[in-house]
């Protein structure tokens, strides 16, 4: 066994007792933050290493998607490519067994897989100035697992929205009629934390910053359910990651 993988191992027998509780939660809100996720040194060279891959590889975004009704993508990204190449400890986390099979419990999803289209796998984002957002969208697959490098306090925007039981039509997303039938839930993950979302059945978006200096910096897993391995996937809003 990796390192990696023992100090995930010993690190999420810690759940053992909660996972009950936690499996409830999930199975309520669809939504789930795991507060100061990780072992410390783990965790602390897992952001280390994101703001580094930001400061190196980060491409300032400025686009509208149509496939999700023309709503913005204004952030910095970094790809997978990039991660998969300078990177041991994030793609080690990713495709952790101990950690799919504890997102496994919770989700009762029988498995949680790396998702069938490598450049999906994982993105970086950072927002830094007033209004940049990642925008109303859907996700290709089941579920978004967010490492939360730097999360803004609740007043300064970038909060985590979400309308859950709702349905990606690529034709014709309708996002705005959506919003207008759903109840949207707010959320504020802490810096050091790392939250689950069933991405691919939630329309969701990070809020517009709104104050000058704020920040919020993150690592997005996406896995897939085993039912979605066939899936076909239009992927054209991928090349928005890469150069
Ligand atoms: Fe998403």
């Amino acid at each position: 066994m990796s390192h990696i993988e023992a100090s995930w191992t010993s690190y999420l027998t810690t759940f053992d007792d909660q996972l009950d509780d936690l499996k409830a939660r999930f199975a309520e809100d669809e939504f789930i933050e795991f507060p100061d996720f990780g072992p410390r040194e783990v965790r602390e060279a897992l952001d280390r290493e994101i703001v580094g891959l930001l400061d190196k590889h980060g491409l300032k975004r400025r686009i509208n998607v149509s496939r999700t009704g023309g709503t913005p993508r204004f952030m910095e990204v970094v790809g997978r490519n990039p991660i998969a190449e300078e990177s041991e400890l994030i793609p080690g986390t990713y495709h952790s067994a101990a950690l799919r099979s504890f997102l496994a419990e919770i989700t009762k999803a029988g498995e949680i897989l790396p998702v069938p289209f490598t450049p999906e796998e994982m993105v970086i984002s950072r927002l830094t100035e007033i209004g940049e957002t990642h925008g109303w969208h859907w996700d290709d697959y089941s579920y978004a697992f967010v490492w939360i490098v730097e999360g803004p306090a609740p007043e300064d925007g970038g909060a985590l929205e979400y309308v859950r039981d709702t349905a990606w039509n690529k034709e014709d997303p309708r996002v705005e009629e959506v919003l207008a039938g759903g109840r949207v839930e707010r959320r504020h993950p802490a810096t050091g934390s790392a939250y689950l979302l069933k991405a691919d059945t939630a329309l969701h978006r990070v809020a517009p910053l709104a104050r000058e200096g704020a920040r919020r910096v993150i690592l997005c897993f996406s896995y897939a359910s085993p039912g979605e391995m066939d899936k076909a996937v239009d992927h054209t809003e991928v090349d928005f990651y890469s150069a």
